[in-house]
């Protein structure tokens, strides 16, 4: 996600974000740049690339050598603005990368987050005569606060706020005045109150080794910032007295913001990773759908899901929701098999490439192929302007931000939700919408919910999990690429045997591995049908003495047949297409807790890459 630093004071403040900049890379960018003040005008030095000119091969582009390479510039500025960028509305491009500049160049703005009407001020702008020069969400804000400007940046700032929906932090550099203001809702945004200096950031990390003291901006808070002083408002034009706070850990614990584990952090993120992936689309759901998949074929054949791992087995999701509610014949195929044996495609059929890294070889092949077959061809991926993405051309960003953990978490219930998505313009069915739309607003509270409430009873039972040597993911339906995914997450952190199967397959052969050692994770949720012949295949496991950890929406139908041996996780109703996004919450938990109880690198586990580039 995008990281902001800024500067005042009377040190070089081009260096100190520049530094700044390097500590916010672990947020995982594409593009960088700064704004400064020189001789009272705002220059911007962006680029495409890295930071440091020792991280790329020579000749790629990279912040350093462009602040370098101008000769009048003295590398010293004492107000500046700078941004690391992973690109969400444009690709990753010099053009699209922050800071962005007001049409007359009066102001630079800085910003994390998404601004969700940011179409329709950009045509409201485009109506007053503004000009754009990118392809972002952010840029409306530099045009905005300039229409709104009457020789005070701060009633500039606080008008164009008015207009603003979405969450963000921003911050804004003023040609006339010697200041910086900030504005938070939604994103991080803290002060360092160093010597004779502020430094303003997404977080401590860029002022953590010139001060300890930090003030924490609140949403709807502004603050602005003098050589000698700094002022919070809030959005109401209150000021606001806040109390300097110690930053109580360390550089590394800051970059995981907190957590042990880039993991932890990315299962934490959900609440608000489920929502970035619908919330700026469900406003304009025609005209977004059909600009994101423009001439989608009418009669479809079949619709295939290619992906690899855990994006595979959101793939398989989609193929229930296809199916079952679009009424289309749907498959999802491992993509390393696919590539080998010269599927057969028609023309009608659609062809979806799921990757949260846009790199992973396998999918990148079965894309191109079933591109030369002239399928219908769309990504559903996260990285802006990676590989698939290109390939594809067409599709849905997931808006997740970087995933760091080797193990795929947010990702996937991202891709569940772009999946929702995109099956809705498959079904002509304006209630099927409704309803579906009004859950889709529920569910970032409910992924909220469901860790709070499973979190610490998971880290609790969690050393009795890890001395189970095997483990039987069972699930039926929708649930079944849950449990595939469970088990995944099982095997690959914790270095445990685990098994994902479809419940209705387990008594013909798994049912003969049922024993002390092995605990089977039942996912026992949604339709009343498929709950109660789920029901059934625990039953056979509990008759064979074998011990249970039931996921499930209905606690009285399962309570009295379990036994104080057994482990039962309630998660929250919600409509079946929708349920894999909360289920897979407490599983991705017990994966995560089980690993750092047998103290596995979980982050990285041996022998995997995050993004696996070779067939
Ligand atoms: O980047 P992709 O989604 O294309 O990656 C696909 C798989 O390599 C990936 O999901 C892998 O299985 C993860 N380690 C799962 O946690």
């Amino acid at each position: 996600m995008c990281g902001i630093v800024g500067y005042v004071g009377s040190k070089n403040g081009i260096e100190a974000v520049f530094n700044g900049l390097i500590r916010l890379e672990y947020r995982g960018y594409d593009s960088v740049g700064v704004a400064f003040k020189d001789k009272n005008k705002i220059k911007t030095v962006k680029s495409h690339g890295r930071i440091k000119k020792n991280d790329v091969v020579p000749g790629m582009p990279n912040l350093e050598e462009k602040l370098k390479e101008d000769e009048k510039f003295k590398f010293n500025s004492n107000i500046v603005i700078g941004h690391t960028r992973w690109a969400t509305h444009g690709a990753p491009s010099e053009k699209n990368a922050h800071p962005h500049v007001s049409m007359k160049g009066n102001f630079a703005i800085v910003h994390n987050g998404i601004i969700e009407n940011y179409l329709t001020l950009k045509n409201e702008l485009i109506n007053k005569g503004y000009k754009f020069e990118s392809e972002t969400d952010s840029e409306v804000l530099a045009h905005l606060i300039e229409y709104f400007y009457e020789n005070d940046i701060l009633s500039a700032v606080k008008k164009a706020l008015t207009k603003l929906e979405g969450a963000y932090s921003f911050l804004v550099l003023s040609e006339a005045e010697d200041v910086i203001v900030g504005a938070k809702k939604g994103s991080p945004l803290c002060l360092g109150l160093g010597e004779k200096e502020f430094i303003i950031s997404s977080d401590e990390s860029p002022f953590i080794d010139r001060t300890k003291k930090v003030i924490y901006i609140n949403d709807g808070e502004l603050i602005l910032i003098e050589k000698n002083k700094y002022n919070i408002i809030n959005f109401e034009g209150l000021n606001v007295e806040r109390e300097i706070e110690e930053v109580p850990y360390d550089l590394e614990a800051i970059t995981k913001g907190g957590y042990d584990h880039f993991m932890l952090k990315e299962i934490h993120e959900q609440p608000t990773t489920i929502k970035n992936a619908f919330i700026s689309r469900i406003d304009h759901l025609d005209t977004m759908l059909r600009d994101n998949f423009p001439k989608l074929p009418r009669n479809i054949n079949r619709v295939i899901y290619l992906a690899c791992g855990t994006s595979l087995c959101a793939g398989k999701v989609g193929m229930y929701i296809t199916e079952k509610y679009a009424k289309i014949p749907s498959r999802a195929e491992y993509a390393s098999e696919f590539i080998y044996r010269d599927p057969v495609i028609f023309e009608k059929d659609i062809c979806i490439a799921l990757s949260q890294s846009g790199e992973t070889a396998d999918t990148k092949e079965a894309l191109k192929i079933v591109k030369e077959k002239n399928a219908y061809i769309a990504g559903l991926v996260n990285v802006v302007g990676s590989q698939i993405a290109r390939i594809a051309g067409k599709g849905m960003y997931l808006h997740a931000g970087p995933e760091i953990g080797v193990a795929s978490t947010k990702a996937f219930t991202s891709q569940v939700v772009a999946i929702n998505m995109f099956n809705m313009l498959l079904i002509d069915d304006i209630k099927y919408r409704e309803k579906l739309i009004d859950e889709l607003k529920k569910l970032p509270d409910l992924a909220e919910q469901i860790i709070r409430g499973t979190e610490p009873k998971i880290k609790v039972i969690a050393p009795e999990i890890s001395k189970f040597s095997d483990f039987l993911y069972l699930g039926r339906d929708i649930n079944y690429p849950v449990a595939l995914e469970g088990a995944l997450k099982m095997k690959e952190i914790a270095y445990l045997h685990a098994e994902g199967y479809s419940s209705g397959e387990m008594k013909h052969g798994p049912i003969a591995l049922i024993d002390k050692n092995l605990l089977t994770v039942c996912i026992l949720t949604g339709e009343k049908e498929i709950y109660k012949k789920t029901l059934n295949n625990l039953l056979e496991i509990k008759a064979r003495s074998g011990r249970v950890f039931v996921l499930t929406d209905d606690v009285q139908a399962i309570k009295d047949h379990l036994s104080d041996e057994d482990y039962i996780i309630e998660v929250p109703k919600t409509l079946p297409q929708l349920s894999p996004i909360i289920n897979v919450i407490p599983l991705q938990l017990l994966a995560y807790y089980t690993a750092k109880h047998l103290k596995r690198e979980i982050d990285k586990p041996r022998n995997l890459a995050k993004s696996v580039t070779v067939e």
